[in-house]
């Protein structure tokens, strides 16, 4: 659906090139829900105007449903951009408009018929869930209902491609939550491909298939999300993933084990339908080992639950082993933290 090829972008800042981004590939696939990850500076904001070429790349291919966005002219590439729907951080809404007005707006400037716009105006309040407030102005909206005018207002011209630049960073845990489900709804609904940049792991991890982690202009990390987040290889994914786990507390745990000798920790990771097995301590009482459980955690990413439970296998490091292979054999993920 959307493919990157090569990728720069360099600023220019009082006579001197400041490289924003430096050779970005990935694909991103029809309907699915595409994460960008990084930190503020990242290039992220860069790399998502570059999909619809709000900015233009200094070098390298757009290529969004088959077409070279860079080699249009402007009424051409006006026409393309009506596949394209844009949310931004701070809504961006016109604050002397209505709801309706402001959904409408997109509507007027293709100089569609009135009954057309009043009939799809209707429809995307109420996908959205603002039926009775289309009358309001933004200034009477909560931070979340404007987010929802602004992803009315990004639908009005049916796009294929939804790019949500730091969608929900202005939004509470709360608010935010009503957003991600509501983007994920309408990826379900619509077959609306979405592209999120966040610098929220969460985010990722509530709504995303994919991910792409952005560090420095350049992507360190990419793939599933299941796989980037419980085996991050880049130093910056792992501060990521840290935001959503509670890597504290289980450095201390470990510590005061450690402290009381001769254990050995692991931790061991289930995937879906393993979360609600007796896997471990069926494994356990077969190997005839004693274990305590020192942290463990059950969550879901997007649609797949998995828990992670980190365990102290009291005895010899040959008891220790056999049972880590027996629990591998099985098909759990084990690391091993800490042998005794
Ligand atoms: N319009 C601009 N002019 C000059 N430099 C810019 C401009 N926009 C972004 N930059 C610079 O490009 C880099 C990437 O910025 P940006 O894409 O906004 O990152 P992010 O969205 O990840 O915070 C930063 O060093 C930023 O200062
Ligand atoms: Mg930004």
């Amino acid at each position: 659906m959307i493919q990157l090829q090569n990728l720069h972008k360099d600023y220019i800042v009082n006579g001197k090139t400041v490289p924003a981004l430096r050779g970005i590939d990935f694909t991103i696939e029809k309907g699915e829900i595409f994460g960008i990850i990084g930190h503020s500076g990242a290039g992220k904001s860069t790399l998502i105007r570059c999909i619809n070429l709000l900015e233009r790349p200094t070098s390298g291919k757009v290529v969004v449903d088959g077409i070279d966005l860079t080699k249009l002219d402007d009424r051409k590439l006006q026409e393309q951009r009506r596949q394209i729907g844009m949310i931004f951080q701070h809504f961006n809404l016109l604050s002397s408009a209505t709801v309706a007005d402001n959904v409408a707006f997109p509507l007027k400037l293709a100089k569609k018929p009135k009954a057309e716009i009043d009939r799809k105006v209707a429809e995307l309040l109420a996908l959205v869930g603002l039926q009775d407030h289309g009358n309001k102005y933004p200034a009477q909206l909560s931070g979340g209902q404007k987010q929802r005018v602004g992803i009315a207002r990004a639908l009005a011209s049916d796009p294929k491609v939804l790019l949500c630049d730091e969608a929900t960073s202005a939004l509470d845990p709360q608010t935010t939550n009503s957003i991600l489900a509501l983007l994920r709804d309408i990826n379900r609904k619509l077959g609306i491909t979405v592209v999120l940049i966040t610098h929220e792991m969460h985010v990722i991890r509530s709504i995303c298939d994919r991910v792409a982690v952005i560090d420095g202009g350049k992507i360190v990390e990419s793939g599933r999300v299941i796989d980037v987040f419980l085996k991050p290889q880049h130093p910056t994914t792992r501060e990521f993933v840290e935001q959503v786990a509670d890597s504290v507390e289980l450095r201390e745990a470990v510590a005061h084990e450690k402290a009381a000798g001769d254990r050995t920790i692991i931790r061991i990771t289930f995937l879906g339908e393993q979360t609600y097995q007796p896997i471990l301590f069926r494994t356990m009482q077969e190997t005839g080992t004693s274990f305590n459980i020192l942290q463990g955690t059950i969550s879901r990413m997007k649609d797949t639950p998995y828990g992670q439970l980190v365990v102290e296998l009291e005895g010899e490091d040959d008891r220790s082993r056999q049972t880590i292979d027996v629990l591998r054999r099985r098909g759990l993920e084990v690391e091993v933290i800490e042998w005794n």
